[in-house]
């Protein structure tokens, strides 16, 4: 088990004033595909406590906005160009909301994940669902070539969301950030490259 007062990106992210260790996750994402530029539109899922969408936020500059949603509760945050929307991301209507107030969107990015259980099979299917929801949420709102930032757990089921998802973006890659606990399943799956069917 490990123990959160011992670990280093933890306590960075205490130190920098992050508000999760998540954070350094993106950053390496960040450095390894290149994917924020100044002005974007960023939709962020799973997005509490909101150590992504600060770095979202920096990223993109004052020029762009980062739209976090969760189901839990946000602090507010401090940088101008943050909204929080308190949302359930299988609400049907989240997607059409999305472009009606807010235009259509550069990059999604999710790092949603349940309640870890303990029950792998378990967990490995509930993160695929919202992994599934997270590419069907891409596929309404994002711009022809825009990208996609999403968390797995590698399992049965990392395949088929893989081959899915190359289906629709030109280019798709797996990155495990040093940042990640090397016991974990995790992994995050990068799209770029969005091509809408239409
Ligand atoms: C690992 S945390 C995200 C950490 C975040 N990226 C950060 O940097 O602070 C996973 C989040 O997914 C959210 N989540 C899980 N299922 C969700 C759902 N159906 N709708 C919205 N948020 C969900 C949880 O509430 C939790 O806050």
């Amino acid at each position: 088990m490990n123990n959160l007062s011992d670990d280093f990106y933890y306590k960075k992210a205490k130190y920098v004033g992050y508000r999760s260790r998540a954070s350094f996750k993106l950053l390496e994402l960040n450095d390894k595909f290149r994917f924020f530029t100044k002005g974007q539109f960023v939709v962020d899922l799973g997005a509490a406590p909101g150590g992504w969408a600060q770095i979202a936020a920096k990223k993109i500059g004052k020029e762009g906005k980062v739209l976090a949603i969760d189901k839990a509760y946000m602090e507010p945050f401090k940088e101008n160009n943050v909204i929080v929307l308190h949302q359930d991301i299988f609400n049907k209507q989240l997607g059409t909301m999305i472009n009606k107030t807010y235009g259509s969107v550069d990059g999604l990015i999710s790092d949603c994940a349940p309640n870890i259980s303990g029950q792998y099979g378990r967990d490995h299917s509930i993160q695929t669902m919202l992994a599934e929801r997270a590419l069907e949420l891409a596929q309404e709102v994002l711009k022809d070539a825009g990208y996609f930032v999403c968390k797995l757990f590698q399992g049965s089921e990392t395949q088929e969301l893989i081959r899915e998802t190359k289906q629709i973006f030109g280019l798709v890659k797996l990155f495990k950030p040093k940042a990640s606990r090397k016991k974990s399943s995790e992994i995050y799956l990068y799209g770029y490259n969005y091509q809408s069917k239409e």
